[in-house]
């Protein structure tokens, strides 16, 4: 080593690896530097007991990018009654601690990180047209009366009012929060995503999946002109 010639050529190397690694490595450090997997799994798997947050490990396909990045700074509540893996949950007794902020420089990089977790093998572009009133009448029925998805889900009422039970995410902000090939995907097989989960097993057919996903793409806060 004490050739010069050796230690200058050492010194390239690990510039390389240090460098080379950076970029990849920074966002898994900031998840355990923020403990962000002590109550999300970031892996699909058993969940640990405390891990009691919805699951990551498909945050690319489930979330829109822009959504992410303002719920990591301005964190808000989705599960009104918490999460159905909260042991509290069916006691009333959810834990309520405040959800963690990330600073600018930290979400970019946390949010690249989540966009980059996937699991469906393939999610091409769902281009829905746009319910016409009579179909929007229809869905609506089908998703309030038929399948009573409100028992569980908030959703608006014809005022735009929020109406709907909360045991499931509330569904109010789906069309700026979800992507709609993931809502799509998620009514056609929900255990391809949440093994436990307490969503009940449904079977759409082809044009009902589509229109159920439209109709949930097209809630948003800022039109909630239902
Ligand atoms: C103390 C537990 C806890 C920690 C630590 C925590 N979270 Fe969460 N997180 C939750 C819970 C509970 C929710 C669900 C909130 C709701 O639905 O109202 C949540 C929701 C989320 C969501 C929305 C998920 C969805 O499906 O709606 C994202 C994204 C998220 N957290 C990312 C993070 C990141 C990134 C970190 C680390 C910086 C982190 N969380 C740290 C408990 C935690
Ligand atoms: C018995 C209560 C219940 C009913 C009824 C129900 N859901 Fe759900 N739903 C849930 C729960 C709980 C989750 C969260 C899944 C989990 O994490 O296990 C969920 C998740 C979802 C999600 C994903 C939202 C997110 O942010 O993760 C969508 C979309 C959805 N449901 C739509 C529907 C539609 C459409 C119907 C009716 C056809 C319906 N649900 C009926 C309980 C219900």
């Amino acid at each position: 080593m004490n050739n010069p010639k050796h230690f200058f050529l050492t010194g390239v190397f690990l510039v390389i690896a240090v460098t080379g690694s950076a970029g990849a490595m920074a966002a898994p450090a900031l998840v355990k530097e923020k403990q962000c997997d002590t109550c999300h799994r970031f892996a699909s798997g058993p969940a640990e007991k405390e891990q009691y947050g919805p699951d990551l490990f498909f945050a690319g396909d489930k979330f829109q990018k822009k959504w992410l990045e303002n719920f990591l700074q301005h964190p808000e509540a989705i599960r009104p009654a918490g999460h159905t893996r909260d042991p509290g949950f069916l006691k009333g007794q959810r834990r309520t601690e405040p959800h963690p902020v990330l600073n600018s420089q930290e979400t970019r990089q946390m949010t690249d990180y989540l966009m980059s977790l996937k699991t469906l093998k393939e999610s091409p572009p769902l281009n829905l047209p746009a319910l016409s009133k009579g179909a929007r009448v229809r869905v609506k029925i089908l998703f309030e009366r038929d399948y009573s998805c409100i028992a569980c889900h908030q959703s608006y009422n014809l005022a735009g009012l929020p109406r709907g039970g909360v045991s499931g995410p509330s569904l109010l902000d789906a069309g700026n929060r979800l992507r709609p090939e993931w809502v799509y995907q998620w009514l056609k097989n929900p255990k391809a995503f949440a093994t436990q989960g307490r969503m009940p097993l449904y079977r759409f057919d082809e044009e009902t999946l589509k229109q159920l996903t439209q109709y949930i793409m097209s809630h948003t806060k800022d039109d909630p002109g239902q």
